[in-house]
């Protein structure tokens, strides 16, 4: 028995037709619409919704303004979500209704379970050619002219206490840990095996509890690249990427959203089984991102952020 992944993720926003543009630009479809409340899905099913910050279903927020205010993870059975429900039935806010149980975690986050809705997906990535294996024969590479998200593939919150949210997510809903910033950072997984990180728990000298991104998993590195040079097109704003984390090994790309702090696109995190040993960092800018474009790539220009792309048929025309 294991928590499979992220369900569902609700925001609770003010600028609501903003947010609606900019889900529709990320690549989500919307399912349901109404004034107060949008509905979103990725590729597998997975949901996305964004609700007004007032909306009376909306569970209390962890910091001011814009924010996310409920994360539903998957389980596979109703047999599992009883087990959980033993778990957590003593925890703070426990809530069982309508085919979901809940708490909320030491960050004072709405954390809901329910028997997953996501579909199966039969999504390619690009096979990459290596020294050593050629898995790409008579046949491109892709080139993305933007992004369709296959799923949320994880969430990062600023705690106020990373080891007391470390001990909620391992010892009730049964998470591991993949590698910490020692008293200041958690990256754990739903399951021993599975994608690097589920959840990024970081606790900031202030201790301040907050959301810092939700990240869509997307095919491959090349879809990192063409959403967000369609993000960028749309004329959403760069945070920061692309770019790669040595921690995990994914590609990134992180934008400001409207609807909340950041979101990423990501490829190509590391895989771990229960064989991983979770290691030890120091924060540090070296750590966070082996490279990484400040400002983001131009979708138009093509180039880094203020460059001007090349006017002539080849890179080696002289400009006039
Ligand atoms: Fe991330």
């Amino acid at each position: 028995m294991s928590v499979l992944g992220i369900d569902e993720i609700t925001y609770g926003a003010d600028d609501l037709p903003a947010c609606r543009r900019f889900f529709l630009d990320w690549g989500l479809a919307l399912v349901q619409e109404a004034a107060d409340r949008l509905v979103f899905e990725t590729l597998n099913g997975c949901r996305v919704i964004v609700a007004a910050s007032g909306h009376p279903d909306l569970p209390p927020a962890i910091e001011a303004g814009p924010t996310l205010r409920e994360v539903v993870w998957g389980v596979e059975s109703d047999a599992d979500l009883a087990l959980y429900a033993g778990r957590i039935a003593a925890l703070p806010g426990f809530m069982h209704s309508h085919g979901r149980i809940g708490c909320t975690d030491p960050n004072g986050l709405a954390v809901r379970l329910q028997v997953t809705q996501k579909r199966k997906v039969d999504v390619r990535g690009a096979a990459c050619n290596t020294w050593d294996r050629k898995d790409r024969i008579d046949q491109a590479s892709p080139a993305y002219e933007r992004a369709r998200p296959i799923e949320v593939g994880h969430v990062v919150f600023f705690v106020r206490d990373v080891q007391a949210c470390e001990r909620f997510y391992v010892d009730h809903l049964g998470f591991a840990a993949s590698d910490r910033y020692p008293g200041r950072g958690a990256f754990l997984r739903c399951a021993p095996d599975g994608g690097h990180h589920d959840i990024f728990l970081l606790q900031r000298p202030a201790r301040d509890a907050g959301l810092n991104h939700v990240a869509f998993t997307v095919r491959d590195i090349h879809e990192v690249f063409g959403g967000g040079m369609h993000i960028s097109r749309c004329g959403w704003d760069t945070q920061l990427g692309p770019g790669r984390h040595p921690i995990s090994s994914a590609y990134f790309w992180y934008f400001r959203n409207p609807a909340g702090a950041l979101v990423e696109y990501y490829a190509d995190e590391d895989q771990l089984t229960a064989r991983w040993q979770p290691r030890e960092f120091e924060p540090g800018p070296t750590v966070f991102a082996e490279w990484a474009i400040d400002g983001g790539i131009d979708g138009h220009t093509r180039r880094q952020k203020g460059a001007s792309a090349s006017d002539g048929k080849f890179i080696t025309d002289k400009r006039h």
